[in-house]
């Protein structure tokens, strides 16, 4: 063990470190990652693993609490947020207020910052049920938020969830129930969008986590903390990327340019332009989240018998960008996301929503961290150092 006091002093050092890129403000013991050898494990567990064999709130348990949960301790948390799935009515009128072309993530993260108006009961960080409630209603409420911002962006009515459904399930049927082709359960879908959203569920300091604990740092509640990290995955550079790579592959198919083509235009970065979907700040070998997410993407299509031209384009791309040398020399592969957005499209899913459904992903991570910081006895307050670089003391102008 590391004694973290020596680290935590000030030192008079100051490291000038643009994106943080080796800087790391926290200890955890949550997630490992090792990028150059693509390995991702959670509490220990690879990842692989973690995928084959549990449930979402399985994972979530183990990423909150640490363990993998026994049957009764899994069979009383999944009880408890089932119990916890309503939105208050009044709530619900939140979204009343907001424009029908409003994008389903901005819907998202002012609903959840709303959540800290409602449930003023379960605010406080440092007292332990009020964390446990404030994780329990996040976890019951985020899918029912998520649904709603879809139903609203394409005019539908809201359904009350039906907590006889299994988590994934009752997610599915508020997004498909009032749907014109009736919504039926299908363990292919279920188990598809399970392993998706395991396969988000963490990864350690990302952009949004960070932003997690740097709100959190302040002692902000948790939903004010998590709508921030809500905020922060909608870039297109974090989990906008699903989305991107969707628009993406529709502008290739449209423009009729040909895969090769956009590739050469990528090479000389023409207006800026990226591989979305490839690429990672960590993973300098493969992701390995990408592999399954690929097994996925087969077993959905092939279950629901849907030929997507875009998904060809996509592994035409891939095979093409993964032998060429630009992409090899700068170690470019695909992400979680070069796939994801296929498979949500292919359930059914607007593209606005993609990001939306990471966000329901990643939130036990934002959890864990959230909960794991306040229990640090080293936590101090976010506050990072700059370089000033802007001029000297001067006089202000008083004859103008
Ligand atoms: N397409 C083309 N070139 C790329 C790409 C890409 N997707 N990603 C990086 N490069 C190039 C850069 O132009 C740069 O080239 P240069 O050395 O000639 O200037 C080099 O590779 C290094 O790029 P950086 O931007 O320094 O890499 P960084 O680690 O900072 O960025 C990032 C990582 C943001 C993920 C980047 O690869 C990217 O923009 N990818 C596309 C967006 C994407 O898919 N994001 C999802 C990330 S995964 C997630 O959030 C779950």
């Amino acid at each position: 063990s590391v004694d973290m006091s020596s680290f935590t002093k000030q030192t008079g050092y100051t490291s000038y470190d643009p994106g943080f890129v080796n800087t790391a403000p926290t200890s955890s013991g949550i997630t490992y990652i090792d990028g150059d050898q693509g390995i991702l494990r959670y509490r220990g567990y690879p990842i692989e693993q973690v995928a084959e064999h549990s449930t979402f709130l399985e994972v979530a348990w183990l990423l909150i609490y640490g363990e993998v949960p026994t049957a009764e301790q899994l069979e009383a948390f999944d009880h408890k947020v089932r119990r916890h799935t309503l939105l208050h009515e009044d709530l619900k009128r939140l979204f009343d207020a907001l424009p029908h072309s409003a994008h389903p993530m901005s819907v998202l993260s002012s609903a959840v910052s709303a959540l800290s108006t409602y449930y003023g009961d379960s605010l406080d960080p440092k007292d332990p049920e009020q964390v446990e409630m404030s994780t329990i209603r996040l976890l019951a409420k985020l899918p029912v938020i998520a649904a709603y911002a879809h139903k609203k962006s394409i005019g539908q009515a809201f359904l009350y969830p039906d907590n006889d459904r299994s988590f994934i399930d009752n997610f599915l049927w508020l997004n498909f129930g009032l749907m014109a082709e009736p919504y039926k359960e299908n363990p292919v879908l279920i188990q598809a969008l399970d392993r998706l959203l395991i396969l988000h569920e963490d990864h350690e300091q990302n952009a949004s986590t960070s932003t997690v604990r740097l709100v959190g740092s302040t002692e902000a509640n948790l939903f004010a903390s998590v709508s921030a990290g809500i905020n922060a995955l909608s870039g297109p550079l974090h989990g906008g990327a699903n989305e991107a790579v969707l628009s993406m592959l529709g502008d290739i198919r449209d423009s009729g340019e040909g895969v090769h083509r956009f590739v050469e235009r990528v090479k000389n970065k023409e207006d800026g332009i990226r591989l979305m979907g490839f690429g990672h700040r960590v993973y300098k070998n493969y992701d390995p989240r990408a592999k399954l997410v690929k097994e996925s993407a087969d077993a959905v299509l092939k279950e629901l018998g849907v030929k997507d031209e875009l998904l060809d384009i996509a592994k035409e791309l891939e095979e093409i960008a993964l032998a060429d040398d630009y992409f090899i020399e700068r170690k470019l592969y695909p992400n979680v996301d070069f796939y994801t957005g296929v498979i949500y499209k292919a359930m059914g899913f607007p593209t606005r929503m993609f990001t939306v459904l990471f966000a329901i992903g990643r939130l036990p991570g934002w959890i864990a961290h959230w909960r794991e910081m306040n229990q640090d006895p080293h936590l101090r307050i976010g506050r990072p150092q700059q370089l000033y670089t802007g001029p000297a003391e001067r006089h202000w102008p008083t004859s103008r």
